[in-house]
Parts: C-alpha cells; structure tokens; sequence
C-alpha cells in the first residue's frame, strides 16, 4: 500500500503569475517506489496551520500531474500547480513553497497514461491541463520514433500559458513529428485562429482540417470540465469510438447532479455494512446514515487513499465486491474502469444493506 514520504522540493520555478513547477528530490531507496509513467500524478498533503494531530479532517491533500518525461528510478519529481481562487493549498503551494522545505507525497498513481508505442496520437487540453499531456508527449517523442503528437491547447492570454517553454522545446526538437495549435481566448494571434473559446463546434471543424481523425490511435482530453466535455462531444460527432478517448478533469466548478437514492433516504432501513479490504487487512464497520464508503473506512483506517475527495482524481478507486453503491459523480473512472466493477470510494454511497469494497483490487 502506497504511503507519504516527505520529499524535499529543490526547485520553484515561476511559470506564469499564478503559477508554478515545483521540484522533488527522490532519494536513492525510494527511487523505485516513485517511478511513474507519462501522465500520472502525486497527491501531496499539507497539515492544516493550528490543526495538532495529523487525521484526515486535519490535512488538505490535492494531486497534481507530473510534467517532465516518465522515469522508472527517477532522482526528481517535477509538477505544475496553478493557483486556483480559494485553493488553500495551490495558494500555499504557489506563494509559500520555498526549496528545502520537505512536503508529505504520494507515489505516483493515474490511469490517465499514454505507454510509448508507433502510432498518432492527439490532445486537447485547457490551461493547467497541458501538465499530464507535456509528461505524454515528450515521452512518447523522446522513447518511439514512429509516433506522432498533435496538441491542441487553449488559453486565455500567452501570459496566463504555462510550460510554453518547453512545449516550444518540443516543436524544435520534432518538427516533423509534432504539431501544435494554441487558441488564445481573450488575445489576438497569428495562427489564424479567431480568439474565442473553444467548443464543440469549433473543435469539430478544426479537428479535421489538422489531421485525420479516424487514424488517431488515441485523444487525450485535460483540463476544465467543460472543455473536455466539449472535446469529447466534438470528437464523437466525428466518428472516434469512446474507447479511444481519455480524459482527465481538473477543475469542476458545474453543481452536480442530484443523486439517484441511497440508504438512508426516506423510507426503509437505514443500516448497513461495510466491509473492506485495505492493504491485505479486512475490517467490517456499520455505516452512518449519508456516510460515503470512504468516510466509514477512514473512520477506522486513516491509511486509506484519496485525495480530492470530489470524485475527480480517482485516487480512490475501490472493486466492488458485493452489494451495490451509487456514485454522486464521477469525472476519474472510463467505462471499462466502471463495468469491470470499479467505483469511487468518496462518491459511494450504499443501495444494498451490505456492501463489499476491495481497495487492492
Ligand atoms: S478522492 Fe479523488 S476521486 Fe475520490
């Protein structure tokens, strides 16, 4: 079971005014531990200020997308934060953070991943959500000759791009075999595309016009919600198969929809049981009425995995064993991911009186 390690930062570089690269040494021994691959990302923990003893209420935890290429030893760690209004923890990381402090962090998890292989492959991405996808194509260009990249980023201004650095770094490196759009939403541009956001329906013309879409092996979305909704609607107008799209969300700011009902909503019993099983260790716990499956299980085990407790990493992915949940929402988990039986611990909420997770399943 993956626990923290405190690792020193070694370098805090400014990207834009509201954001940062932020760098980790990985000592010797825990290299192989924090080995990761192109577009996952780590949790980091901070002990809320006041708070005396470190329980779950006590922390803020937030994940964010390695950046650099994928390394299965690597001696560094190194991230991209934005600060997002109201983010304690972005806040502290892009204001507070200073080389030698030590930070508690998670080993590298995320199913949002591109393996190097020959092919074509293509990413639309907003704002921060250029992190994973830098880690991907840099990876993929560096490691597999036969493989091309196309990236699609939107932003608001060139002020507010992150990592525009080292994306250029990536057009001179690969000319031949990667391309790039970016589409500046509140800023003129000489690319010829309109300043403007981009939605589905810009999407669906602009798409076509830069590479065949049916022989894109795999799309990969990032960013606000809406974005990607947007990109996925566009690219299944088009005709891609939902099983060639991924998509990670990073920020949610739509109410969710209303719940189906659960235990516990009006009528019938309100009991049930949970049973779990956590790093080889099973326990059984009543759940309280409203109680999500991972607020029972930290009730009893503050090792438990999860990080934004919003339905958004996937940090904490369980099997359903037995019983049935329902899920508030769900922005982290595909559709293999759901019907091989795989629900989000902080969104769960039971349906069944008993209901049976596996978290190393
Ligand atoms: S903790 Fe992030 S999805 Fe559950």
């Amino acid at each position: 079971m993956s626990t923290f390690h405190p690792l020193r930062v070694t370098a805090v570089e400014r990207l834009t005014d509201d954001s940062v690269a932020l760098s980790f040494a990985v000592p010797p021994e825990l290299r192989p531990l924090y080995g990761y691959a192109p577009g996952q990302h780590i949790a980091l923990r901070r002990h809320r200020p006041g708070a005396d003893t470190l329980t779950a209420s006590s922390e803020a935890r937030r994940t964010y997308s390695l950046c650099a290429p994928a390394r299965a030893e690597p001696s560094e760690l190194r991230i991209g934060i934005r600060g997002v209004e109201g983010g304690d923890f972005s806040s502290y990381a892009v204001k507070e953070l200073r080389p030698g402090d030590l930070v508690d962090v998670l080993p590298p998890t995320g199913r949002f991943v591109l393996q190097p292989r020959p092919g074509r492959f293509a990413a639309v991405v907003g704002g921060s959500g250029i992190t994973p996808v830098l880690s991907i194509a840099s990876t993929l260009l560096e490691r597999e000759p036969e493989a091309r990249f196309c990236l699609v980023r939107s932003d608001r201004s060139t002020a507010s791009t992150m990592f525009l650095d080292e994306v250029a770094d990536l057009k001179d490196r690969c000319p031949d075999r990667f391309q790039l759009v970016t589409a500046l939403s509140r800023e003129e541009q000489q690319s010829g595309l309109p300043s403007g956001r981009l939605d589905e329906r810009r999407l669906s013309g602009l798409l076509p016009s830069l590479l065949p879409v049916a022989d894109v092996d795999g799309w990969y979305l990032c960013g606000p919600l809406g974005l990607v909704e947007e990109a996925s609607r566009a690219l299944r107008g088009l005709g891609v198969p939902r099983a060639r799209i991924h998509q990670e969300i990073f920020h949610v700011t739509e109410a969710p929809p209303a719940p189906a009902a659960t235990r516990g909503d009006a009528g019938g019993s309100r009991s049930a049981s949970l049973t779990a099983n956590l790093d080889g260790r099973s326990g059984c716990w009543p759940m309280d009425d409203g109680e999500s499956v991972l607020e029972t299980v930290l009730r009893h085990r503050a090792d438990a995995p999860f990080a934004c407790k919003g339905g958004v990493c996937g940090t904490c992915r369980v099997r359903l064993v037995s019983g049935e949940v329902r899920m508030k929402v769900n922005y982290a988990l595909e559709p293999d991911e759901l019907e091989a039986g795989y629900v989000l611990a902080c969104q769960s909420r039971p349906v069944t009186e008993a209901v049976e997770v596996d978290f190393d399943g």
